[in-house]
């Protein structure tokens, strides 16, 4: 398995439309928006590649962008001595495809996700990566690898900094 930006990888029609996560608004975007949003820079996509190089499949996906989030959704520990709004990485979408889901492989992913996102606020600060999961199901999957939920059901934080802390990054 290797991880590279959309854009370096190029994935053709059929390994775009070959990707199924389960959810079809998922599958959609990846085949018809990721490319388009990459270009008008609305956001970032990464892949996860599997395969040999002539057989490649998209095995999974993430997308990232910037933006922000009231001081007053944030819990405490993240919002103290923050500006307003708090400066953060969205994670629009993420998802692993059915023939690999349950290997771990969505674990991984998220690592490196959170890792893009400390890299990333290096350059433009950000402080926390906030989802806006697709699910309470998608939720609880966050939660369970130390998101916090917010005051809206359906969306988490993670504080970058501890992120950056604990990998040295
Ligand atoms: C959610 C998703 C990304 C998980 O990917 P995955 O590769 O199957 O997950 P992993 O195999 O890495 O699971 C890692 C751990 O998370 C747990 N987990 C998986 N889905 C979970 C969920 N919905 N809620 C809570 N825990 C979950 C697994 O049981 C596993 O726990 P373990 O380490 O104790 O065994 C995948 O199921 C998916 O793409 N679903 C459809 C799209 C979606 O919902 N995306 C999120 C959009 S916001």
């Amino acid at each position: 398995m290797r991880i590279a930006r959309f854009d370096e990888i190029a994935p053709s029609k059929a390994q775009r439309n070959a990707f199924d996560c389960g959810e079809p608004s998922l599958n959609r975007w990846l085949a018809t928006q990721a490319g388009q949003s990459m270009e008008s820079r609305d956001a970032v996509t990464y892949l996860l590649m599997d395969g040999p190089s002539d057989a490649e499949v998209i095995a999974g996906y993430y997308c990232l962008a910037s933006g922000s989030i009231s001081r007053e959704t944030t819990p405490t520990s993240m919002a103290r001595r923050a500006p307003e709004p708090i400066p953060a990485v969205r994670m629009g979408r993420f998802a692993i495809d059915l023939a690999v889901q349950g290997q771990g492989w969505g674990a991984e992913l998220l690592r490196e996700a959170l890792l893009s996102a400390v890299s990333g606020g290096k350059l433009i600060a950000a402080r926390v990566m906030l989802v806006d999961a697709i699910s309470e199901e998608a939720r609880n999957f966050y939660v369970r690898f130390g998101f916090t939920p917010s005051i809206h059901p359906l969306q988490v934080l993670y504080d970058l900094r501890i992120v950056e802390a604990s990998t040295g990054r």
